[in-house]
């Protein structure tokens, strides 16, 4: 099985915009010469912009449990479905969710058909979110965030107890590992601990020549 590497360009100026469209561009060259599958989490903002430029699936970095109607503000997951995304993430470290409201909104996702990456800080709440059924849980430990220690060297502990309590709750659900993956090195040990694939950003977003770092990656 090939890993799964999922990218989120959070709000870094290099993946906003026509820069989020460049990347997503990049992206898929990679995914379609080296065969690799790769996901695009974007903000809300630019996914139409980008959705009918590239195959590459595209996720929002967030959505509220709210549907259509007087909801000002909110990010809707019908709209973005209209924009063109097939997923979203959820309870980042950036954008952390009070547990009752992301049960609420994994419902709601999930209702609507869109694939749903939640994330979590550490292996208790991996097993607490376990409960709410996502498809993915992306575990990340938030010092380990924008560094250049990837969580499989500085914590592979904490990538073990996430799966084993991960899969005794629903062993359906996959395990992505993020926070300071930077090279194909970082992937192949994720891997070998049991996770399906993983949630880097600045090692692609923040480079000088992403499509190089990006080719490596899914080497
Ligand atoms: O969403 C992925 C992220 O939080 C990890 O960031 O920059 O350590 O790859 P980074």
């Amino acid at each position: 099985m090939k890993p799964l590497i999922v990218i989120n360009l959070k709000a870094y100026e290099s993946g906003t915009g026509q820069k989020a469209l460049n990347l997503a561009k990049i992206s898929q060259q990679v995914s379609a010469s080296k065969n690799a599958k790769i996901i695009l989490c974007l903000q809300p903002t630019d996914i139409y912009r980008v959705s009918d430029k590239v195959k590459i699936p595209l996720y929002a970095q967030h959505i509220d449990p709210v549907s259509y109607g007087a909801n000002t503000g909110a990010i809707v997951p019908e709209s973005i479905i209209q924009a063109g995304a097939k997923g979203t993430l959820l309870n980042h470290a950036e954008k952390k969710i009070d547990h009752r409201i992301l049960k609420q909104s994994i419902t709601l996702a999930k209702q609507k058909k869109l694939t749903v990456i939640a994330c979590a800080d550490t292996a208790k709440e991996a097993g607490e979110i376990a409960c709410f059924s996502p498809d993915y849980i992306a575990i990340e430990p938030p010092e380990l965030i924008g560094g250049d220690i990837s969580v499989s060297t500085a914590s592979p502990k904490i990538i073990t107890e996430t799966i084993n309590k991960v899969k005794k709750v629903n062993p359906e659900i996959k395990v992505l590992v993020g926070a300071g993956v930077k090279t194909s090195e970082d992937i192949k040990k994720s891997i070998g601990l049991g996770a399906t694939g993983v949630l880097l950003a600045s090692g692609v977003t923040k480079a000088k020549y992403p499509k190089k770092v990006l080719e490596e990656l899914v080497s």
